[in-house]
């Protein structure tokens, strides 16, 4: 049986345009909300069109020492030029990038997920520490 873990992929984020790029402050302050930046294809475009997109990024957050993580957000991208007239068509995409804001008490790791509709899932972390 294989397990999520070997299934949601990783690699380095300079190689492969799946890998989620989390950029945020490697030292947070205690209890003060930081900027949290996830993209995709920081160094190599990944493509953003109908047939192939990424549909979401998914956050997590886990303190050390914590057995579980907690789930920090979902951010979906809707828009990848579907038209009435036909694939690509339209005027509208959604980036696949997203800033968001959170606060930790303890040190510990950030995971981001990314869903590409044709390539699967990957995956990357960051630790961060807190100083206070
Ligand atoms: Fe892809």
């Amino acid at each position: 049986m294989a397990l999520l873990s070997e299934t949601f992929r990783t690699a380095d984020w300079k190689a492969e345009k799946h890998v989620p790029v989390i950029e945020c402050s490697d030292t947070v302050k205690a209890g003060e909300n930081f900027p949290v930046k996830v993209t995709i294809g920081k160094e190599i475009a990944h493509p953003n069109t109908t047939n192939h997109h990424i549909r979401w990024i998914e956050v997590f957050f886990q303190a050390d020492g914590d057995k579980f993580p907690f789930q920090v957000g979902h951010f979906e991208f809707t828009a990848h030029g579907e038209s009435m007239d036909g694939p690509d068509k339209g005027s509208l995409f959604t980036h696949h990038e997203v800033t968001f804001s959170m606060k930790t008490g303890k040190p510990g790791t950030i995971f981001a997920a990314s869903l590409c509709n044709l390539h699967g899932v990957w995956q990357s972390a960051m630790p961060i520490k807190v100083s206070t």
